[in-house]
C-alpha cells in the first residue's frame, strides 16, 4: 500500500514486522512482537501464528530451541495474548509452504518467547477470517478493540488513511489551504437537529456542534483565503439509517471567484486520483451532468446508478385507455403509469416476476405489474387487457425487445419513484447487468431551491439556505418559490450520493430575499445569521464548493458493507457508543454547575 510507509518497524521490542518476512530473510535473526493469532499444539512442537498490523507469520516453538519454561508458556498462551519472540527465519519444507499467506514460505524458529500481556478468552473470534459468521454487532461494538484487530476490518482503515493522504496531496497541489474550524459554535443548519453543548461560564446559553463547517468556510472566502479544505467532523442529531452516522467526516471544500465548471474541475481532478490510487481504476472525466428533473424522470431517483441501462418511461398515454381498471383509475386520479423494459428478464421464473410486487410495496408503492414479451407473445397480469395497438404502443414506448419484461408501477410520482428505483436496482442485481468493474460518476444539477415540508406544508430550503438560486429564476423568489432552481449539485457514484455542494450567495441583499422566501423575517435572519450577513457586507467574492462524504467514499473503496466498518468507533443506529457507554447521565454536581435540571425520566433505547 503506497500510503503506508515502512522503516518504523524497529523498536525496543522488535526488529521486524511479522507480515514482512520472506524467503529472502532466511537465516536472519529477528525479534518480533505481536498478538497470538492461533496456537496449534502438536504434542512436542507448538506452532503460534503471530500477528501484528502488517500480517501473520508462523513461529515454531521446538523443545530443542526453546527453554522448557518458554516452551511451557507457548503451550499455555491464550489467543490474543501479546508476546515477544526472538528467533531465526527459516525456510519451511516444500510440503509445509502455505501459499495463502504472504509469509507462507518461512517460519520463525523461536529461541526466546516472553508473554508480555496474557489475554482473557476473547468474545470476538479475531482469527476466524472473512466470511466466517461473526457475533452480533452489539458485541462487536462493545469489544471494538478486538473487532478492529480482525485483519479484514484493519484493511478498511488502511484504505481510509490512503484516501485522506491523497485528498491532502491533491488539494494542496491545487492551491487549497487546510484550515480547522470550530466545534463549539452557533447552529449551522444542514437539515438535521443540532447537538447542543451547555456553557458553564454563560449559564443558560448553549454552543451547537457543527452540522458542517458551511458558514465558516464561506466566511474564510470573505477573509480572502481563496481555496480552503478541511477533513472535517460533522455532527447531526438525526434519525440514523445504514448509510448515516451522527458523527461523520467530510472532505469539505470552498473556492472563490468560481462558477460550477471550476468547482467540478477540482472534483474531477481529485476523485480520479483517489480511485486510481486506492482502487487501481481509471475514471472517465468529465463526469456526466444531469439536471434533477431529467434524472428523476429517466432514473426515478436523484442518485442514479448509471450502470443500469433501462430508462424509465411514462406509459400513461398508451395504458390509460386499456381495459385494466387500475390503470384507468390511476390516470383519472392524475397519477402516472411508469415503467421500464428489463432486458432479458423473460428468463426469470414466474415466482421471481411475481416477487417484484413485494419489492415495490416495500418501497412504499401499491405494488408492481409486469408484461413479459417473449417469442412474439405477451404474458403477465394485465396482458390480456391490452388490444394489439396498445400492446405494440407499450412495447415501443418502453423500448422493449423480445426476451424483455416491461415492469410497470402506477400511482402518484412520490410513491412510484422509490418503487421504480428499487425495482431497477433489484432486477439489475438479479439479472447481473451491473458491471462491477464500471465506475460511473455523475453530477445531478438544478435541484429545486425550496421544497414543501410534508407535515406542515411550509416552504423550506431543500438544502442549507446559503445556496444560490439560478439567476434566471431569481424573479420567481417571491411569486413562485417552489419553481426556483438552485445552483446546487450532488455527486453520485454508482448510485450512491457521495457529495454535494453549490454556488453560494455573496450578495447580502439576495441572501435576505432567500431567507424571506421561506418565511425568515429580517429580524430572525439577523438574529440567526447576522454574522454571515455582516461579513457579506464587507466585500465577499463569488464563491462555491462542495463536501464529499469521507466515510461513504472509504466504505465504497474498501468494499465494506457498512459505514460502521470504516469508522473506528462508530455509533449504533440508536446513536449509542456501546464500548465506552455514551450517552450517559451526567453527575449531579456537573449539572448544578450548568444550572441544568433533568425534568424527564430517562428513555431506555
Ligand atoms: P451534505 O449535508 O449534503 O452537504 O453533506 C455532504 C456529504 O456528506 C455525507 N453525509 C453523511 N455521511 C455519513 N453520515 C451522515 N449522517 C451524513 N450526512 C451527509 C454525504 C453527503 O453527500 N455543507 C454542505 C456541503 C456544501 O454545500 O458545500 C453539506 O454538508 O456523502
Amino acid at each position: 500500500m503506497r500510503h503506508v510507509t515502512r522503516g518504523w518497524e524497529r523498536t525496543a521490542y522488535r526488529t521486524r514486522l511479522c507480515g514482512d518476512l520472506r524467503a529472502s530473510d532466511s537465516g536472519s535473526e529477528v525479534r518480533l512482537a505481536g498478538w497470538v493469532h492461533r496456537v496449534r499444539d502438536l504434542g512436542g512442537l507448538v506452532f503460534i501464528d503471530l500477528r501484528d498490523r502488517s500480517g501473520v507469520v508462523q513461529v515454531a516453538c521446538r523443545p530443542g530451541s526453546l527453554e522448557p519454561a518458554a516452551l511451557a508458556a507457548a503451550r499455555k498462551v491464550g489467543e490474543e495474548s501479546v508476546i515477544a519472540v526472538r528467533g531465526r527465519v527459516v525456510r519451511r519444507p516444500e510440503s509445509a509452504v502455505n501459499p495463502e499467506l504472504p509469509t507462507g514460505e518461512v517460519e520463525v524458529e523461536a529461541t526466546e518467547l516472553l508473554v508480555l500481556s496474557a489475554a482473557a478468552t476473547p468474545p470476538i473470534p479475531v482469527a476466524a477470517g472473512p466470511g466466517a459468521g461473526l457475533p452480533a454487532e452489539e458485541l462487536r461494538l462493545a469489544y471494538r478493540y478486538l473487532d478492529l484487530r480482525r485483519p479484514e476490518l484493519l484493511a478498511n482503515f488502511v484504505v481510509r488513511h490512503g484516501l485522506c493522504a491523497v485528498v491532502r496531496e491533491v488539494l494542496s497541489s491545487l492551491g487549497f489551504l487546510e484550515v480547522e474550524t470550530p466545534l463549539l459554535t452557533r447552529p449551522t443548519p444542514e437539515g438535521a437537529r443540532d447537538y447542543l453543548v451547555p456553557s458553564r461560564t454563560h449559564r443558560g446559553e448553549f454552543y451547537a456542534l457543527p452540522q458542517s463547517p458551511q458558514l465558516y468556510k464561506q466566511i474564510l472566502m470573505v477573509a480572502g483565503f481563496d481555496r480552503y479544505f478541511q477533513i472535517a467532523r460533522c455532527l447531526r442529531d438525526e434519525d440514523l439509517r445504514h448509510d448515516r452516522q451522527p458523527e461523520f467526516t467530510q472532505v469539505d471544500v470552498e473556492m472563490s471567484f468560481v462558477a460550477e465548471d471550476d468547482v467540478f474541475a477540482v472534483a474531477e481532478t481529485l476523485l480520479p486520483r483517489v480511485w486510481k490510487e486506492l482502487a487501481g481504476v481509471e475514471v472517465e472525466i468529465p463526469f456526466a451532468r444531469i439536471p434533477y428533473r431529467e434524472v428523476v424522470e429517466t432514473h426515478a431517483s436523484d442518485k442514479p446508478d448509471l450502470r443500469i441501462p433501462w430508462p424509465v418511461r411514462d406509459l400513461t398515454a398508451v395504458l390509460e385507455a386499456c381495459e385494466f381498471r387500475l390503470f384507468r383509475n390511476v390516470a383519472a386520479a392524475a397519477g402516472r403509469i411508469r415503467g421500464f423494459a428489463a432486458s432479458g428478464a423473460a428468463s426469470l421464473s414466474r415466482r421471481e416476476l411475481d416477487a417484484l410486487d413485494g419489492v415495490a410495496r416495500e418501497a412504499g408503492a401499491g405494488g408492481a405489474l409486469w408484461l413479459k414479451w417473449a417469442g412474439g407473445e405477451a404474458s403477465g397480469p394485465f396482458a390480456k387487457h391490452l388490444n394489439d395497438g396498445q400492446r405494440t404502443g407499450l412495447l415501443e414506448r418502453a423500448e422493449a425487445k423480445d426476451g424483455d419484461v416491461v415492469v410497470v408501477v402506477a400511482g402518484a410520482d412520490a410513491e412510484t419513484a422509490p418503487a421504480l428505483d428499487a425495482l431497477r436496482r433489484h432486477l439489475a442485481t438479479v439479472l447481473r447487468v451491473v458491471d462491477a468493474q464500471a465506475h460511473r460518476f455523475a453530477w445531478v444539477t438544478e435541484f429545486a431551491l425550496f421544497e414543501r415540508e410534508r407535515e406542515t406544508g411550509r416552504i423550506l430550503p431543500a438544502r442549507h439556505p446559503f445556496t444560490s438560486p439560478l439567476p434566471e429564476d431569481v424573479p420567481l423568489l417571491e411569486s413562485d418559490p417552489l419553481a426556483v432552481r438552485a445552483r446546487a449539485y450532488d455527486l453520485v457514484y454508482n448510485g450512491n450520493e457521495i457529495g454535494s455542494g453549490s454556488i453560494r450567495m455573496h450578495d447580502p441583499a439576495l441572501q435576505k430575499r432567500v431567507f424571506r422566501a421561506f418565511g425568515l423575517s429580517d429580524e430572525e435572519a439577523e438574529q440567526r445569521f447576522g454574522f454571515l450577513l455582516e461579513a457579506l457586507r464587507y466585500g465577499a467574492p463569488p464563491h462555491g464548493g462542495f463536501a464529499l462524504g469521507l466515510d461513504r467514499m472509504a466504505m465504497l473503496l474498501a468494499g465494506a458493507g457498512s459505514l460502521r466498518d470504516v469508522i473506528a468507533f462508530p455509533k449504533t443506529t440508536a446513536a449509542r457508543a456501546l464500548m465506552e457507554g455514551a450517552p450517559a447521565p451526567a453527575d449531579e454536581a456537573a449539572l448544578k454547575e450548568l444550572s441544568i435540571q433533568i425534568v424527564q425520566e430517562r428513555s431506555h433505547v
